[in-house]
């Protein structure tokens, strides 16, 4: 049930309702790994703000003003909120894999709801709310790109895009924090080291089905990196972040290599 459950909460429109279905995921229960399922409502589900527009649309965001700061935890809320529904996703899409890897992504969809929450809340004391700036759509387009195939999936979105986040937080909570939010940077702390947690899950599971097809992690990524337009990473890289979360020195060394 939980796959045909977790289906359910990223169909629903409303985030509240999204965020209360996938908090109330029970991850002790049972897990159907064999079904195929099928989506009967647009996927994600989603409210009719905040408007998406293409990543170069986004207006440049100031930290130093409180509007630029509210402007970029919005973008902070955003990722989280599509962190939800990447996670949920996994689950309902990709039959065939061990119970564990479904718990796995469960347990992340419950965490991106937490970081969700606590951004939401603190846009609030801001004076705003999600939705009310712009936002694009990035994050579920390489989810729509890799929807057939969970190799893909895995080295494109938790080890690319999610580690991409592990790389962006220090200088983000600097910024923050010199900026006098303190609260933001508490809430960037606790992220960061959930996420640790996320890119190791997508590099377990990665390394999992590279074995399984007779693929050489590092080769594998390459290839998947160009066959699907994965975008470039550029440093300084979070290089201890990135360690905990599973990276080897092979891919460390790939990644700082010029293409
Ligand atoms: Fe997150
Ligand atoms: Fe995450």
């Amino acid at each position: 049930m939980l796959r045909q459950l977790a289906l359910a909460a990223i169909s629903l429109n409303r985030i509240a309702d999204k965020i209360a279905a996938t908090n109330a995921l029970d991850l002790a229960a049972a897990i159907d790994t064999t079904a195929i399922l099928q989506a009967s409502a647009p996927i994600p589900g989603r409210e009719a703000r905040p408007q998406l527009v293409a990543p170069a649309d986004l207006p440049a965001r100031a930290t130093h003003s409180p509007e630029g700061r509210a402007a970029l935890i919005h973008a902070l809320t955003h990722i989280e909120l599509n962190a939800v529904d990447l996670a949920l996703d996994i689950v309902w899409r990709f039959p065939g894999m061990p119970e564990s890897f479904y718990r796995d992504w469960l347990r992340i969809a419950q965490e991106e709801a937490y970081h969700f929450s606590l951004l939401n809340a603190h846009l609030n004391s801001l004076g705003y709310s999600y939705g009310d700036f712009v936002a694009h759509n990035g994050l579920w387009e390489m989810a729509e790109k890799t929807s057939d195939d969970l190799l893909a999936r895995l080295a494109l979105v938790p080890r690319t895009l999610e580690a991409r986040g592990l790389d962006a937080s220090p200088p983000l909570r600097r910024k923050l924090a010199q900026a006098g939010d303190q609260a933001a940077a508490a809430i960037l702390d606790i992220i960061l080291r959930d996420e640790i947690g996320h890119v190791a899950t997508g590099n377990y599971w990665y390394r999992h089905l590279c074995a399984e097809r007779g693929l050489d992690p590092v080769a594998g990524y390459a290839a998947l990196a160009e066959r699907y337009g994965a975008p470039r990473l550029r440093g300084p890289f979070n290089l201890d972040a990135r360690r905990a979360a599973g990276f080897d020195e092979a891919e460390l060394a790939a990644l700082q290599a010029p293409r």
